[in-house]
C-alpha cells in the first residue's frame, strides 16, 4: 500500500496552516504542488549550475544542455514515445495544443500547399464539449482564420461522449480530432482507442489533451497510437510553465515552426531561414531548461510509486468523496463515468458554488469554483459554475471527510 504520510513530508507545503487551520488541498486539477526534490533541484541550478544551452563552448552551457536532453529522455521514456526527437519542450499544454494549430492552419494557408495535413479552407476539426479551454479555443481561432468548420461533440447526462454523433461528425474532410484522455470537469475518460481508431479510418489525425490522464495512469504513446500527445508539467509535480508535445516523427517533420527565433534555425540569412532538425525546430528562443530540467525530476519522483496502488489510492479518494458529498441534500456530481480520475465537480441547489469555496477557503481547504477553464462543458451540464475537489497521490482519506464536512456545514450555513 502507498505510504501516503512519507509522501507528504515530501511536501513542505502541505504542513503549512491557512487561516490557522491545517492546508487541504484539493485544488489538484488546477495544478499539483512540488516534491522537495523539483524544490531542490530548480534551487541548486540556479545556485550552481546555470548557463544557456546549445549555445555555449563554456562548462555551464554543456552541462545544463546534458541535462535539458537528459530530461527530454526521461520525458520520452514516461510517455512510450519512440524517439527524443519526437518529443518537444513547451510552457505546457496550451502552447502544445497552440503550437499545432497554428502549424496546421499556416499549412492551409500557405498557397502551395498540398499537404494532406494541412488545416484548409472547407476542412473540419472535431473536437468535444468535455475539452477545456487549452483544446478548444485554439481550435477555434485557426478555423476561423482559415475558414475551417469546429464541430463539437456534445455529452449526456451521465457525462459520457455522444460516440455515436462523434462519430457522424468525423468525415472525409475531418484534419483533426481533438480530444481529452480525461476531462478536468466530469473526470470522464473517453474511449480512445475507438475514437483514435474512427479517426484514422476516415484519415483524420488525433491529438489528445493529457492534462489530467497523464497525471492519473499516465500514458504509452505509442500503444495508444495517437498522433499528437499534450501535458502539463505543473499538474504532474513538476515546475510551472514546462509542458510537452509528442507528435509523430514523419508528421513534424512535415510541419513549419510555429514561433521563430533563436535555436530553431539552422542557417539564416537576409533572404532565408532554414530550420533546425526535431525537436530544436520547434523550440524557438531560450527555452525553460531549468523547468524542464525539474520536469524530469518530478517524472523521477512519480516513478518511485507503483502505478496500480497510486490508482487505488486515488480511486479510494473518488469513492469517498463521491459517497459522502452524495449525502448532502440537494448536492448534484456531474460525471459519472465509471472509469472517472480523481476529480469530484458539484453544485448545491440554492447556493452559489463561490460562496462554498469561499467558507471551505476559510476552514483551509482549497477547491476550484467557477468554470474550470471548461465553459463548453458548463453549458453542456447546464450550469454556470461548479466547485471541484480534485485529488492527489498526497490526499488522505480524513482530508476528503473534512472536504464533506466542510461543504455540509457550509450549505447549513449558506441556506438560512
Ligand atoms: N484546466 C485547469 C483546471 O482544470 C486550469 O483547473
Amino acid at each position: 500500500m502507498l505510504d501516503v504520510e512519507t509522501i507528504r513530508t515530501d511536501f513542505p507545503i502541505l504542513s503549512r496552516e491557512i487561516y490557522s487551520r491545517p492546508l487541504i488541498y484539493l485544488d489538484n486539477g488546477a495544478t499539483a504542488q512540488k516534491p522537495l526534490r523539483v524544490i531542490e533541484r530548480i534551487d541548486s541550478l540556479h545556485r550552481n549550475l546555470y548557463g544557456n544551452i546549445h549555445r555555449g563552448v563554456h562548462y555551464l552551457s554543456q552541462e545544463c544542455t546534458t541535462l535539458y536532453e537528459q530530461a527530454r529522455e526521461r520525458v520520452r521514456s514516461f510517455i512510450g514515445a519512440a524517439s527524443p526527437q519526437e518529443v518537444i519542450f513547451t510552457s505546457g499544454a496550451t502552447a502544445s495544443i497552440n503550437l499545432v494549430a497554428y502549424s496546421l492552419a499556416q499549412m492551409g494557408l500557405a498557397r502551395d500547399s498540398t499537404s494532406p495535413i494541412a488545416l484548409s479552407p472547407g476542412d473540419n476539426v472535431v473536437a468535444t464539449q468535455m475539452e477545456h479551454h487549452s483544446n478548444f479555443v485554439p481550435w477555434q481561432i485557426v478555423c476561423r482564420m482559415v475558414g475551417a468548420e469546429l464541430r463539437m461533440a456534445p455529452f449526456d447526462e451521465r457525462g459520457m461522449l455522444d460516440m455515436e454523433r462523434l462519430e457522424a461528425m468525423i468525415d472525409g474532410r475531418t484534419r483533426l480530432v481533438a480530444i481529452t484522455q480525461a476531462s478536468n470537469v466530469l473526470g470522464t475518460r473517453p474511449d480512445l482507442e475507438r475514437i483514435i481508431a474512427m479517426a484514422h479510418r476516415r484519415g483524420a489525425l488525433v491529438l489528445v489533451d493529457g492534462c489530467q490522464g497523464v497525471v492519473h495512469g499516465g500514458v504509452d504513446v505509442a500503444a495508444m497510437d495517437c498522433d499528437f500527445y499534450a501535458f502539463s508539467g505543473h499538474k504532474l509535480y513538476g515546475p510551472t510553465g514546462t509542458g510537452a508535445l509528442y507528435g509523430k516523427r514523419e508528421l513534424l517533420e512535415q510541419m513549419p515552426p510555429f514561433m521563430g527565433g533563436g535555436d530553431m534555425v539552422e542557417s539564416v540569412s537576409l533572404e532565408k531561414t532554414t530550420w533546425a532538425n526535431l525537436p530544436l525546430k520547434f523550440e524557438a528562443g531560450t527555452a525553460n531548461f531549468v523547468g524542464a530540467i525539474g520536469l524530469g525530476e518530478a517524472i523521477e519522483w512519480l516513478a518511485q510509486f507503483d502505478p496500480v496502488e497510486v490508482a487505488t489510492h486515488e480511486q479510494m479518494l473518488l469513492e469517498r468523496a463521491t459517497g459522502g458529498l452524495t449525502t448532502i441534500e440537494g448536492l448534484t456530481i456531474y460525471g459519472h463515468d465509471l472509469h472517472k480520475c480523481p476529480i469530484v465537480s458539484f453544485t448545491v441547489e440554492g447556493v452559489h458554488h463561490y460562496d462554498i469555496g469561499m467558507v471551505l477557503d476559510k476552514l483551509g481547504i482549497a477547491v476550484r469554483t467557477g468554470t474550470h477553464c471548461a465553459e463548453p462543458t458548463m453549458l453542456g451540464c447546464r450550469v454556470e459554475g461548479m466547485c471541484r475537489a480534485s485529488m492527489a497521490i498526497y490526499n488522505t482519506a480524513a482530508e476528503v471527510d473534512a472536504l464533506v464536512k466542510g461543504v455540509a456545514l457550509a450549505v447549513n450555513m449558506l441556506r438560512q
